[in-house]
């Protein structure tokens, strides 16, 4: 039997500072734990190859956190272990987040030698104001030097700002995303930004520290946001990603196309199937006692679930919808055991077709921009 490719996600729970917006699985040391953690992740990684057999790696992604706090070796061994273990695909993707701290820009020379390809940096703004806000180590100048080392590096960049900031005006975006399209390679992360449980900035927020645009604007800044990416030759092919067609992340494509990965790392999480099951697999969250786990048992896996049909049903919906493309309907009943008939409720699905959230032809379904723009009430409905 074929087994579905596999990506490989890699999770590096450090960074030099927590940003107050951030609910991302992230850790603040005096002292990275450097060998232990790179011994750590290449005995996890060791563990679960051996259970998958060499199946076709099509991804790796080095993400946090911050991955370019990562020993350059570390991720050169990460690298070389997994080319070993699976069939790595000739043109696989590499990609290594980092942020645009001097140190780490210094290092980006190190990452293109250890086999990245592909860079996706934390810039988030483009003005030093915005950067304080946010709590960010770098300046904006910082940032654009990040990106030009980049760029003279790696064949292929993106990087991630945040946008709906509060106060920000329609007109300063603008400006901002036309001067980050001026900047920009071929794909691009644009993030609203959302107030997170248990972060520094829903305290702020619930003081009444500062307030966001309204969903009016919100909206408008959406739609701006489309309108110059596409007036530069990019797509908006899923909810908050942008890229000239060809330039994806086949990465992240292969979460929302609903197919198998392996997560390594404190916190990671995996999809992986077993002839016709599926799982999905959880690693202890917290760094040291992730570590500690994989000492003692050669993984830091806590669980792992069998997915029913409705699940699996479930969660294809909620990660396709959310690309441009859409989900594939023939692959849907693959996947899920179930077909798309027999997983929504008919009358919301004939509501949403008909009002113009979804559209529907003989081999996909998938959201219109507007549908996009709902997709979490659209979905809460839909899914049955
Ligand atoms: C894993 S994080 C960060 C990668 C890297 N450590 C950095 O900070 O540059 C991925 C991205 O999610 C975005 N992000 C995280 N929290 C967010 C929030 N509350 N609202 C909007 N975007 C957010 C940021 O743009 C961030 O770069
Ligand atoms: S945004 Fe990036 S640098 Fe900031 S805390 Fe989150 S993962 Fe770390």
């Amino acid at each position: 039997m074929q087994h579905e490719p596999l990506a490989l996600y890699i999770h590096w729970p450090f960074c030099l500072a927590k940003c107050p917006y951030c609910d991302f699985n992230s850790h603040v040391r005096e002292h990275i734990p450097q060998a232990r953690f790179a011994k750590a992740l290449r005995a996890e990684l060791a563990h679960d190859a051996a259970r998958l057999g060499r199946r076709k790696l099509t991804s790796i992604f080095f993400g946090g956190g911050t991955p370019s706090l990562m020993a350059p070796e570390t991720v050169a061994a990460l690298i070389e272990d997994a080319r070993t273990l699976f069939d790595a695909a000739p043109d696989m993707e590499i990609t290594l987040e980092a942020n645009p701290t001097s140190v780490e820009a210094g290092r980006l020379h190190q990452f293109r030698q250890a086999g990245v390809n592909r860079v996706s940096l934390g810039i988030q703004a483009l003005e030093d104001r915005a950067l304080a806000f946010l709590g960010r180590e770098h300046s904006a100048a910082q940032a654009r030097a990040a990106l030009e080392t980049a760029r003279s590096l790696f064949p292929r960049l993106t990087f991630d700002l945040i946008y709906a900031r509060p106060e920000q005006s329609i007109a300063a975006w603008r400006q901002e995303l036309a001067t980050a399209l001026q900047l920009a390679d071929d794909h691009l992360s644009l993030y609203q930004l959302t107030i997170e449980p248990g972060t520094r900035f829903e305290a702020l927020y619930r003081q009444g520290a500062f307030t966001l645009p309204d969903s009016d604007t919100a909206a408008a800044l959406y739609e701006t946001t489309a309108e110059l990416t596409q007036a530069h030759g990019m797509a908006a092919y899923e909810v908050s990603n942008y890229a000239r067609p060809g330039s994806e992340s086949q990465h992240n494509l292969t979460y929302w196309r609903y197919g198998d990965y392996l997560g390594i790392g404190p916190g990671a999480h995996g999809r992986l199937s077993f002839g016709s099951a599926l799982k999905a697999t959880r690693r202890h969250r917290a760094p040291e006692p992730w570590a500690e786990r994989v000492e003692h048992t050669g993984t830091g896996q806590t669980s792992e679930e069998d997915l029913t049909p409705h699940d699996r049903a479930q969660e294809m919906l909620l990660m396709g919808l959310r690309v441009h493309e859409g989900i594939h309907l023939a692959r849907f009943a693959a996947r899920t055991g179930m077909t798309l008939d027999n997983a929504v409720d008919q009358t919301i699905l004939a509501q949403a077709l008909h009002e113009g959230y979804l559209i529907r032809d003989d081999q996909t379904l998938r959201a219109t921009a507007e549908g996009r723009l709902r997709l979490e009430a659209l979905l809460a409905a839909l899914v049955l």
